[in-house]
């Protein structure tokens, strides 16, 4: 199989500010394989959750033209300002502020009117909400994005995933152990069929379950 290109995502050369603004593995490259598996179209209204810095954000509003609110409840672990500050100092920088607003909010708790949106994009946060608050928590947060996406809009899902084998040891430190919070991380990772059942179970139909070449 040839190398998977990405001739939006690699247009972005700095990879220490990619991955200074992006906390998520797979960065613009991973957002780019989605938005293409979304068929994402100018105008598009798309809701991004859990947006960190807000660059995958900006990237999506400049290179596919979509109207986007992000959502984030959290300040910045580093610096302690909101992340939806981020997100507008972002924005002025990639020349997209117009077409970006941030909210200081976070699902399930979105107060959005039913079948808003067109598109919703969230990559590496729905399986730290799970980790951390629960498989019945996620559950609401999965049954909120459908609530709220028009009827046939599509939500693009990234989250780190595990193949159905044992973490390999030489992992285990960063599942377990110190860093990794009381539990570890180990349960925040779920197999793709977990979460297809999990969509399926909020109403979602799945087009396309896989892996991510560069996630
Ligand atoms: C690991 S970061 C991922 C950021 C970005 N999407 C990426 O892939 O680089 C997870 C983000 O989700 C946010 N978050 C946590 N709980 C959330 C919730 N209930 N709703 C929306 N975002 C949430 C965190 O504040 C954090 O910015």
């Amino acid at each position: 199989m040839p190398p998977q290109a990405y001739p939006k995502a690699d247009k972005y050369t700095d990879l220490n500010t990619i991955y200074t603004e992006c906390s998520g593995p797979g960065g613009l490259r991973l957002t780019e394989f989605m938005a293409e598996k979304m068929g994402l179209r100018p105008g598009a209204r798309l809701r991004d959750i859990g947006i960190e810095r807000g660059y995958q954000t900006c990237f999506l509003v400049k290179e596919y033209g979509a109207q986007v609110i992000g959502l984030d409840p959290d300040d910045d672990r580093t610096d302690g300002i909101p992340h939806v500050e981020h997100l507008y100092r972002n924005s002025r920088a990639w020349g997209v502020e117009n077409q970006v607003i941030g909210l200081k909010l976070g699902v399930p708790e979105t107060h959005f009117a039913s079948n808003t949106f067109d598109y919703v994009h969230s990559t590496t946060t729905l399986e730290m909400v799970r980790g951390i608050l629960g498989a019945d928590f996620y559950r609401k947060c999965l049954d909120e994005i459908y609530r709220i996406l028009r009827p046939g809009g599509i939500f693009g899902l990234g989250e780190p995933m595990h193949l159905d084998v044992p973490i390999p040891a030489d992992l285990s430190i960063y599942t377990s152990g110190e860093g990794a919070g009381p539990e570890g991380w180990a349960k925040c990772f779920a197999t793709i069929a977990e979460t297809e059942a999990a969509c399926r179970a909020a109403g979602f139909e799945i087009i396309e379950a896989a892996y991510a070449p560069d996630a």
